[in-house]
């Protein structure tokens, strides 16, 4: 049996290439070595207020996002996680499971909720048991994801070993995958912060739908550091940010792009940076528009139907060995 990977993505906001580079990029490069499922959390969306008709067009949206960034769905399953009634089933079981304290400690919660706890959504304290719903529903081995969702994979482990410790091995225990690289993609306007589908200033984040034109203005305005060098230097986050960027997206090494960039200057080296990410952009783009409605339906369809009989298998399971049913 083939090891599998369960990821997903919010469809809120533009998904940026900080998502493509630390996630997506990933989950196309594993498909082929594992049984993969990449899911559109539509339901992680609404723990923060949305417009209805904008997130129901956003999730069809990422659906396409997810096809033109090459994962095949001959290879894996894509579905939207609200088709799947099975998740927001074990998100209640998990909530028992789960302890208050350990809920209000994570991070997200508080930046999210901008440590306002008493106006902040229950479902936003909730988010990370439905995100390990997410994840233990497939008996996952494998979650691709970036530096942010660290913190949950970890939560979602422990939930899974109380589970097991108190009601029998049921969950298998999930292992994180986060690249060396490309993890933790910073704002191209603050190096100290990562780039943020949720940041007010879209300066920050390369969109995966931004022309080639806003694109290269967006890297020319880029912040840089004191010094010259095109070098990666961690005392020196912004030039460093800008590099991996290049690099992740030629698959050049370091030395390779320290040396591609040797006795250049800025100017030179952000134009070059400014043609890859166009170029890598413009194809993408074009295949957004590859799947018609009835296309990207029908693969969401099957998707969920693969989804539901592995996720049901799981539930019942949990549920025999609660004493529920
Ligand atoms: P989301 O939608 O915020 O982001 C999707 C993926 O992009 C990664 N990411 C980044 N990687 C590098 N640099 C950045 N600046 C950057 N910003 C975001 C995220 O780490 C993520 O991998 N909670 C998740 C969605 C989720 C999920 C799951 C993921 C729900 N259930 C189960 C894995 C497994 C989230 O909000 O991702």
């Amino acid at each position: 049996m083939r090891k599998r990977i369960f990821s997903g993505a919010q469809p809120t906001g533009q998904l940026h290439i900080g998502n493509y580079l630390g996630a997506l990029k990933n989950w196309v490069a594993l498909q082929d070595e594992y049984e993969s499922f990449y899911c559109i959390v539509n339901l992680h969306a609404i723990t923060l207020p949305q417009d209805p008709a904008t997130l129901r067009q956003k999730t069809r949206d990422l659906a396409r996002i997810y096809l033109a960034a090459g994962i095949d769905p001959e290879k894996s399953t894509v579905f939207v996680q609200s088709d799947v009634a099975e998740h927001t089933e074990l998100t209640w079981v998990l909530a028992c499971v789960s302890r208050l304290g350990e809920l209000e400690r994570m991070t997200q919660f508080k930046d999210k909720g901008k440590g306002n706890r008493e106006r902040s959504s229950s479902g936003l304290l909730m988010y990370p048991v439905l995100m390990a719903a997410d994840i233990l529903l497939y008996q996952t081995d494998l979650v691709p994801v970036g530096q942010d969702q660290k913190q949950h994979l970890e939560l979602t482990r422990d939930l899974a070993e109380r589970f097991n410790r108190d009601f029998g091995e049921t969950f298998k225990i999930p292992e994180p995958f986060i690249p060396k690289a490309g993890a933790n993609i910073k704002s191209l306007q603050d190096p100290a912060k990562k780039m943020s589908k949720s940041d007010e200033n879209v300066a920050g984040s390369i969109f995966l739908l931004d022309d080639a034109d806003t694109v290269t203005k967006k890297i020319k305005r880029a912040v840089t550091d004191s010094g010259t060098d095109i070098e990666f230097d961690e005392t020196r986050p912004a030039i460093t940010n800008l590099l991996t960027i290049f690099q992740l997206l030629t698959g050049k090494s370091n030395d390779e792009c320290e040396q591609h960039f040797e006795g250049k200057g800025y100017g030179h080296f952000k134009t070059e940076l400014a043609e890859t990410v166009v170029e890598f952009l413009k194809p993408f783009q074009e295949r957004m528009k590859e799947y018609d409605d009835a296309a990207l339906d029908s693969i969401l369809k099957a998707g969920a139907e693969k989804a539901r009989s592995i996720a049901g298998e799981t539930l019942a399971d949990v549920y025999r060995k609660m004493g529920i049913a």
